[in-house]
């Protein structure tokens, strides 16, 4: 006959064992101990066939409340620890960025910025689009017609020496060419409009343009303009020198103006050039703008009826204006650039300025 059981005791020690596990792999071992095959609960259990009716009953419900509590102690502890080793394995894992950080900034690859010439341009375009133009791109490889027929140049014209253009060996019987100036996409931008119908045109056109220029101080024979053009009823030339003065102000501060002198372009008529306040003397006259006080910086005049007559547009009912101007001759005037050559040099100490 085996010592009676001291299942109080048994729960006790195995409770106690179970609380101070740490892991659940103790857990599973004390478990396995206190209510396994070779347990003396299981033992107990064997030997109450041995027991008188009564005894075995009550035996019996003691041995199976000590197992169930048991069970929900080694559950509870075992829930409680799988949580904590959840918690430290994401622990382990976790990429403290916040550490790496002083790695990076050690780190020879510095940032890159925008080119002055960009930065430039899109000034240039938030000027306008405040003022309430819209922004249009055309192509840089342009037919005879688009870059000088549709903008009252015939071939052969004399005005044609105003821009020593590229021609491409493509395109025959049409004349290709690198376009050398944005005006093409004046007549673009009207076609379009003609095409749907006719509406107003109150738009800008930057981009890149390409002369047969001798790089020199103040030329590149790549280089970027920004064409404006306006067509609506009743536009006059007053109308013409209030856009060219807002946006001289807008862009340039408000001690820079503008103002207007006679010129000719075969596209518009009356035709003239802009002129603004010298930004290196502020007027009061030096070498670069030749004791003046004024630079040329573009230009502007009435669209002429023979290209409203390209493009299809009813002279009598619209009038317009257009002007174009250098964009890298806008940044080397606020920047004070002595030569415009720094700009394609790619000297990253004159860039880095910017
Ligand atoms: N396209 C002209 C040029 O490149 C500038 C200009 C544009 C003049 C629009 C008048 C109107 O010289």
């Amino acid at each position: 006959m085996t010592a009676p059981l001291d299942v109080d005791a048994l729960v006790a020690e195995a409770s106690a064992a179970l609380a101070s596990a740490g892991t659940t792999d103790e857990v599973r071992q004390v478990t396995t101990a206190a209510l396994g095959k070779r347990s003396p609960l299981v033992a107990a259990h064997r030997s109450l066939g041995g027991l008188d009716p009564d005894e075995r009953r009550a035996l019996g419900r003691r041995l199976d409340d000590a197992r169930r509590t048991l069970e929900a102690i080694a559950d509870d502890r075992r829930r409680a620890l799988e949580a904590a080793e959840l918690e430290a394995a994401l622990l382990a894992e976790r990429l403290d960025l916040g550490e790496e950080l002083p790695d990076r900034a050690r780190s020879p690859l510095s940032r890159g910025a925008l080119h002055l010439v960009t930065t430039t341009r899109d000034a240039l375009e938030d000027t306008f689009v405040g003022m309430g133009f819209e922004v249009v791109e055309g192509p840089e490889v342009e037919t005879d017609w688009y870059n000088f027929g549709a903008l009252n140049i015939p071939p052969a014209h004399p005005a044609r020496g105003m821009w020593d253009t590229f021609y491409l060996a493509v395109g025959e019987p049409e004349t290709v060419l690198l376009r050398a100036h944005t005006s093409p996409v004046q007549v673009r931008l009207m076609e379009a409009a003609v095409a749907a119908g006719m509406s107003p045109i109150h738009a800008v056109m930057p981009g890149r343009c390409y002369r047969r220029d001798t790089p020199d101080a103040r030329h590149l024979p790549v280089f970027h303009q920004v064409e404006g053009l306006v067509v609506d009823e009743g536009i006059t030339f007053a109308d013409l020198a209030g856009t060219i003065e807002t946006f001289t102000t807008a862009y340039f501060g408000p001690e820079i103006h503008s103002r207007l002198r006679p010129a000719f372009f075969p596209f518009t008529e009356p035709s003239a050039e802009f002129e603004i306040t010298c930004t290196l003397c502020r007027g009061t006259g030096c070498r670069t703008c030749s004791g003046t006080g004024w630079i040329e910086l573009g230009g502007c005049g009435m669209v002429d009826p023979a290209v409203f007559d390209a493009v299809g547009i009813d002279g009598e009912r619209w009038t317009g204006f257009a002007f174009g101007f250098g964009i890298d001759r806008c940044a080397q005037m606020r920047h004070q650039i002595a030569d415009m050559r720094s700009l394609v040099e790619n000297d990253v100490r004159f860039l880095r300025q910017f």
